[in-house]
């Protein structure tokens, strides 16, 4: 291992500057227009995959954007790992809040600021650099290597299901490792081994055939705004408990170990609320923020849309009123049920004064695994090889759908270590990754294979 980190410190600013080169793609899989962009960026990750000595690097089409895959199958002794990872980024509206152009990365203070610097180019490049290390230093890896990239994770990896298990032989392997989730806190490593499930829907509520003047008819025709926000108000209680009937139904409660474990983290309320603008926190009481975020359910309005919006006064009466609403869910939830729940009690909540269309969009089920697994176990070895510092063990309010499929349809467990920062402002304006997080990650992925190469097969 030597040879390979010493590899890696060398080539620390030559990353940095190819790192750059993949965060200027604005491979937005959200924006129909952005389609030759993600296009492009499947052909640099894999002309990069390639590059680093992968094998039989190729695109696989698929309904939407293609999915990248690359393997190195020389180790027949050892593991294979199966890396996930995506090239697509959010939107970077509202891009005049950016203190620098979201696709030209620029590097303050030690942070490299870019839309997906963090989620997920700058994370997926990381092993791209660890896999590198050992090819060009030993011509071999310890481990058996699958990649896969998508291009739709961040609208809901809408065709990744049926990808995986139309290429199940293709795909099997020992354990899934991903990187696309934060660090505990900056210096606290962390290894996640639990993340929310998705229900995500839309409402349109329509109250008049075309927007009506708010004198000649307010008063005696529904006003849709209004009737959307009523119905908003009786999803949820005061103290943000979810009013939908049976929605508790399956959530798993947390365990006395779990919590006692979660209350000696280094969590600081107070610095929580200040960095992130809060004047005061809100949820379920009985419960912590973290327990709130990692192990609790809730549901969130996520956009509304009605009526008159712009600068100044318009005396309108709208004739549409939209939500997207979605459900963040935890073990035992099932997506389909919570959706159909949810569905139900909209179509009550709905008075006859509207007409409701009700939408379900993406979603994906809660996962979540024991710590003591052997990879997990290794995993925490190698990262703190990489950052000196033995990791924590979270749970994660985010979600990636797919990590439940990899485990039912290929039996697989799996290894998320992310080194992105809780702050790092993931789908928001001025998102950035830590660079020394991602050296050190690099090493940490380094030994990470080196550690998982030790293993038994699965
Ligand atoms: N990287 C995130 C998932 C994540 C967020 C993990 C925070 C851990 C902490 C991922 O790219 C993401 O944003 N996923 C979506 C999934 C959805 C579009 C199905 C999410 O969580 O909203
Ligand atoms: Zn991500």
């Amino acid at each position: 291992m030597d040879k390979v980190v010493d590899f890696i410190h060398v080539n620390r600013e030559r990353y940095v500057e190819e790192l750059k080169a993949l965060l200027a793609i604005p491979s937005v899989s959200a924006l129909p227009a952005h389609k030759p962009d993600v296009a492009r960026c499947a052909e640099w990750c894999a002309t990069e995959m390639r590059r680093i000595g992968l094998d039989q690097v190729r695109l696989v089409e698929t309904p939407g954007n293609p999915v990248v895959r690359g393997d190195w199958l020389g180790a027949p002794e050892a593991p294979t790992i199966l890396f996930y990872g995506h090239y697509d980024v959010q939107p970077v509206d509202p891009l005049n809040l950016w203190e620098s152009p979201p696709f030209e990365a620029t590097i303050r203070d030690g942070e490299i600021y870019a839309r997906g610097a963090a989620d997920d180019k700058g994370q997926v490049f990381m092993h791209f650099k660890a896999i590198e290390a050992h090819l060009k230093q030993h011509g071999r890896l310890p481990v058996n290597m699958k990649i896969v990239l998508e291009g739709e994770e961040e609208v809901g990896s809408e065709h990744l299901d049926d990808f995986v298990r139309a290429h199940k032989d293709d795909l099997r392997a020992d354990v899934v490792v991903i990187s696309d989730s934060a660090m505990f806190a900056r210096g606290v490593p962390s290894i996640c081994y639990g993340l929310r499930g998705l229900v995500y829907c839309q409402i349109d509520l329509r109250g008049s055939a075309g927007d009506m003047h708010s004198g000649s008819f307010g008063g005696a025709v529904a006003n849709p705004a209004f009737v959307l926000a009523q119905m908003i108000a009786q999803m949820k209680d005061r103290g943000g408990r979810i009013k939908i009937p049976g929605f508790y139904d399956d959530v798993r409660e947390l365990q006395p170990e779990e919590r006692q474990a979660w209350a000696s983290l280094p969590f600081n309320e107070r610095a929580y609320k200040k960095e992130f603008g809060i004047p005061k926190l809100f949820g379920e009481s009985d419960y912590t923020t973290l327990e709130r975020t990692w192990a609790r359910p809730t549901l969130e309005v996520n956009g509304l849309l009605s009526g008159f919006t712009g600068e100044g006064a318009k005396t309108v009466l709208p004739a549409v009123a939209m939500a997207k609403i979605s459900m963040r869910l935890v073990p035992d939830q099932d997506p389909d049920k919570i959706a159909a729940l949810f569905q139900a009690y909209v179509e009550k909540l709905a008075p006859k004064t509207v007409e409701l269309t009700f939408t379900r969009m993406h979603g994906g089920k809660p996962w979540m695994t024991s710590y003591d697994n052997p990879f997990v176990q290794a995993a925490g070895r190698a990262i703190e090889k990489g950052f000196g510092r033995a990791p924590v063990f979270t749970r994660e309010g985010g979600s990636i759908p797919v990590v439940s499929t990899f485990n039912q349809e290929l039996g697989l467990p799996a290894v998320l270590f992310g080194v992105g920062l809780p702050d790092e402002n993931a789908h928001a304006p001025n998102e950035k990754l830590d660079l020394g997080n991602f050296h050190n990650g690099v090493v940490a992925s380094a030994y990470l294979y080196d550690e998982i190469g030790r293993l038994p097969r699965n």
